[in-house]
C-alpha cells in the first residue's frame, strides 16, 4: 500500500458511501437511527453531508444552525464513519436569494434570473463571496478537530456563467491583463476588423450572447477562458478559509464528464484530490461496442491524469438515473462492475448520489442506496454492500499509482474550437469527444494502461501520443513536440491537425501550423468534409479500409505514404504518412475510420514499440484489463462487460488478490465479474 498517498493519509482506505442529507430528514429522527443502521450495514464508511444544506445551517442572515449537522457528525464518529464535509456555495439559500438580487445571475440577454434552482451564483459579486466565506469558516472552526471530518467537499458541480455588471466589468479587466493593456492586440487576436467589429475602446466589450456578438470566435473562447479563471478564482477563495483553519484536511470539488463550460484542467491546480460524477448512459445510438464502458474510462484516465494521483469516483448511481431518457434498471453487477472500473483506473473509493431517495422534489426519482422503502431487502441495497465488503479487503490498493506509456491528447480548449466554428461540415460530425474516445479505446481493448493529457502535460514520459483531431496547437507546443520527437518519441496525428494557434488564427503558409509541416513531413492542401451516405478507401499493405467524414488532400515532403487513398480525385494520394524525426517518428492520419485502421496501426505500433500490457496473455472482446502498482507489486483488475462468460488467456502466473491462489491459464469470469490479480513487479 502507498499509504502516504491516501487522499487522507490518516485514514488509508477505500471511501465507500455517497451523498447524505439528513437536513431534509429532520421530522422523521426515526430515519435518521435508521441510517445509523443501513450505513454499515451497507459497509459504507464515508458520507458526503451538508451539499445542499445551507438553508438548515444558516437559516436566517448570520445565525447558523448546527444542530442537525453536529448530530449527524457525532454519529457518523459512532459508527466509525468518516464525512466528506461539503462547503454549500453549490445553492443558495432562497432567503439570500432573494434579499440580495445581485447575488442572482444574469443570462447572456441581460435578464437577471429569479431566485430559484442551483448552481447558479453570480462567481463575481462580493457579497455572495463575503457569504460563503462566512459559512465555511463556521463549518471549518466548528469541525476543524472533529475525528470524523476526513475530506472537504467544495460546492457542487461548479457550472455556468453569468453576464451581470460585476461580471462583464471583471471580464474587460481580465482581458485588459491578458492584452498588456493594448487594445490592438486584441483586435488583432480576435481579428475583430471581420465585419468592422473592432473596438476603440475597452468598454465596448461585451461577453458573447445570442442577441449581441457571436460571431467573433474568440471573443467566446476567451470568454470560456474567463468564466473558468473566474470560477478557479472563486474556487481558491473558498479553500483558502478551509486552509487556513484545517490545513490538513484535504480538499476536492466534483467534476462532470466531457463537461466543456470550464476547462478543468485550470481548476484542477485549486484542490489536493480530483473527483467527479459518473452517470454513464448504455442507450445512445453509440452505445454499440460497449462505448458507455469505454469512454467512462476514458474520463477516469483523464481525471487521473490531470495529478497522475489517484482520484475519487464522487457519485455514481447504483439504481436507476433520473435524469436519462430511459429509466433503465441497471442489471444486476453493472454497478458494481463501474465501482470496480473506477479503481482499476485509479480511483480510491466508490461514492454513490445518493444514499437515501429524497421523498419530494426534483431528484425523488433518482436510484439511492436506500429506496422509498425504507429498508435493506432490495437487490440494490444487497450490491451496494457486497461491493463494500470487497473494498474492505482491498487496502493494500490504496494510494498505488498508475503506469502509462500511451497517451492520448484530449483539451478542452479544442473542444470549444469545434463547437463554436463554422466550417469543416456539420456539428454533429466534428465529435471530438467521440473520436478521442474511438482511439483510446484500441488501447483499452488490448489491456494498456493509457493516460489524457492536454497542452499543459509533459510528454517525455510516453512510448507512444496519440493526437486525434487536433485542430488547435498552440504556438509554444510545437517545440515540445519536436523536441519529444526527436528524443525518440512517437506521435500519431490525425487529419484537422494544427490548424489554428492559441488565438483559433489559422497558420498561414499551409497545415500543419509552423514547424509541424517539418515534424510531419506533409503539408494538408484541403479537407474533404464527406457527405453521410459517401466513403473513401484506404489502401495499406494491400488491405482496404474504410474512409468517412474527413479525408486530407495532402502533399509528402519528406514523410513516406503508407497507405494511399483508393477513390475520388486524390485516389493514389497520400492517406497515412510516417516521418522519422530525430530518433523518433511522427505519423499523419488523413482521414477518419471506422475503427479497423487505427487497430492495424496501433497493433503495429503496440508491438513494435514493445508497449507494456496491463495483462500478460489474450482478452476476449468485451473483457478489459488494467493496472495499478506500488514499489513492490502491480495489481491487474480483470473485468468482464459482456452480459455473458468470458475468459483471458494467461501467459504468466498470477495471484488472485483475494483467493490467493496461483493463477494461469484460461481465467474465466463470469458476466460483469471483475477479478483482480497480483504479481511481484
Ligand atoms: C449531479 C449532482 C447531484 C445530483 C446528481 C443526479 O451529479 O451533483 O447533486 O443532482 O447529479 O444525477
Ligand atoms: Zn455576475
Amino acid at each position: 500500500m502507498s499509504k502516504e498517498n491516501a487522499v487522507n493519509p490518516k485514514y488509508p482506505h477505500f471511501l465507500h458511501g455517497g451523498d447524505y442529507n439528513p437536513d431534509q430528514w429532520t421530522k422523521f429522527p426515526e430515519i435518521i437511527d435508521e441510517d445509523m443502521r443501513l450505513i454499515p450495514l451497507a459497509n459504507c464508511n464515508a458520507m458526503s453531508v451538508g451539499i445542499f444544506a445551507w438553508a438548515a445551517l444558516e437559516p436566517e442572515e448570520g445565525k447558523y444552525d448546527f444542530t442537525v449537522l453536529d448530530n449527524i457528525m457525532d454519529r457518523l464518529d459512532k459508527i466509525g464513519a468518516k464525512a466528506i464535509l461539503a462547503t454549500p456555495s453549490g445553492a443558495k439559500p432562497t432567503w439570500m436569494g432573494i434579499k440580495y438580487p445581485e447575488i442572482r445571475r444574469v443570462n447572456e440577454m441581460g435578464l437577471r434570473e429569479k431566485q430559484g434552482v442551483r448552481h447558479n451564483h453570480c462567481y463575481t459579486s462580493p457579497v455572495y463571496r463575503e457569504k460563503v466565506k462566512n459559512i465555511n469558516t463556521a463549518l471549518a472552526k466548528r469541525y476543524k478537530d472533529h475525528n470524523a471530518l476526513i475530506l472537504w467537499h467544495i460546492s457542487n458541480e461548479y457550472s455556468g456563467e453569468c453576464h451581470c455588471d460585476l461580471c462583464q466589468e471583471a471580464f474587460r479587466k481580465w482581458l485588459f491583463k491578458k492584452y498588456d493593456g493594448d487594445l490592438d492586440k486584441l483586435n488583432y487576436a480576435w481579428w475583430t476588423g471581420f465585419w468592422a467589429h473592432t473596438y476603440t475602446d475597452w468598454s465596448q466589450i461585451e461577453p458573447p450572447s445570442s442577441i449581441g456578438e457571436r460571431h467573433l470566435l474568440e471573443l467566446k473562447n476567451d470568454w470560456m477562458r474567463f468564466v473558468t479563471a473566474q470560477t478557479a478564482d472563486f474556487l481558491s477563495q473558498e479553500v483558502k478559509v478551509l486552509k487556513a483553519i484545517t490545513p490538513d484536511v484535504p480538499v476536492t470539488t466534483n467534476f462532470m464528464e466531457f463537461y466543456s463550460g470550464l476547462d478543468y484542467k485550470k481548476l484542477a491546480k485549486e484542490i489536493d484530490v480530483i473527483s467527479w460524477d459518473s452517470y454513464p448512459r448504455w442507450d445512445q445510438p453509440s452505445c454499440t461496442e460497449l462505448y458507455p464502458a469505454k469512454s467512462t474510462a476514458f474520463v477516469h484516465d483523464m481525471f487521473r491524469s490531470y495529478k497522475n494521483k489517484p482520484f475519487l469516483l464522487m457519485e455514481s448511481c447504483p439504481g436507476v438515473v433520473n435524469h436519462h431518457p430511459h429509466a433503465k434498471i441497471k442489471a444486476p453487477g453493472v454497478s458494481r462492475l463501474l465501482s470496480m472500473q473506477a479503481v482499476a483506473h485509479g480511483s480510491d473509493s466508490v461514492l454513490y448520489f445518493q444514499w437515501r431517495k429524497s421523498r419530494g422534489s426534483w431528484e425523488k426519482l433518482h436510484g439511492a442506496v436506500v429506496d422509498h422503502c425504507g429498508h435493506e431487502n432490495t437487490k440494490v441495497f444487497k450490491e451496494v454492500s457486497e461491493v463494500g465488503a470487497v473494498l474492505k479487503k482491498m487496502d493494500d490498493i490504496i494510494g498505488t499509482y498508475t503506469e502509462s506509456e500511451v497517451a492520448v491528447f484530449y483539451d478542452t480548449e479544442n473542444k470549444w474550437l469545434y463547437e463554436n466554428m463554422q466550417g469543416l461540415g456539420c456539428k454533429s460530425n466534428k465529435a471530438y469527444d467521440e473520436t478521442a474516445v474511438k482511439h483510446y479505446e484500441v488501447f483499452w481493448k488490448n489491456g494498456i494502461n493509457t493516460d489524457i493529457i492536454n497542452y499543459e502535460s509533459d510528454l517525455s514520459k510516453y512510448k507512444l501520443v496519440i493526437m486525434p483531431q487536433n485542430y488547435m496547437i498552440p504556438e509554444n507546443f510545437i517545440p515540445k513536440m519536436e523536441k519529444y520527437v526527436s528524443e525518440g518519441g512517437v506521435i500519431v496525428a490525425t487529419y484537422l491537425l494544427g490548424m489554428a494557434d492559441e488565438n483559433d488564427l489559422c497558420y498561414l503558409g499551409g497545415f500543419p501550423g509552423g514547424k509541424l509541416k517539418d515534424l510531419f513531413g506533409v503539408w494538408a492542401e484541403a479537407f474533404d468534409s464527406l457527405y453521410p451516405h459517401q466513403d473513401n478507401s484506404v489502401i495499406m499493405n494491400k488491405k482496404t479500409y474504410k474512409a468517412v467524414d474527413f479525408c486530407t488532400v495532402m502533399h509528402t515532403t519528406t514523410a513516406q505514404t503508407l497507405a494511399v487513398f483508393d477513390k475520388d480525385f486524390y485516389k493514389g494520394e497520400a492517406a497515412l504518412c510516417k516521418n522519422e524525426y530525430g530518433k523518433g517518428a511522427a505519423y499523419y492520419i488523413g482521414f477518419r475510420d471506422n475503427g479497423d485502421f487505427i487497430n492495424e496501426l496501433y497493433g503495429g505500433l503496440i508491438a513494435e514499440l514493445n508497449i507494456n500490457k496491463s495483462f500478460a496473455g489474450q482478452l476476449e472482446n468485451g473483457v478489459s484489463a488494467h493496472s495499478r502498482h506500488d514499489n513492490k507489486y502491480t495489481y491487474v483488475f480483470l473485468q468482464n462487460y459482456n452480459p455473458h462468460k468470458a475468459s483471458a488467456v494467461s501467459e504468466k502466473t498470477y495471484m488472485d488478490f483475494f483467493t490467493k491462489e496461483q493463477i494461469n491459464g484460461t481465467i474465466t469470469l463470469a458476466p460483469y465479474e471483475t477479478r483482480i490479480l497480483r504479481e511481484e513487479n
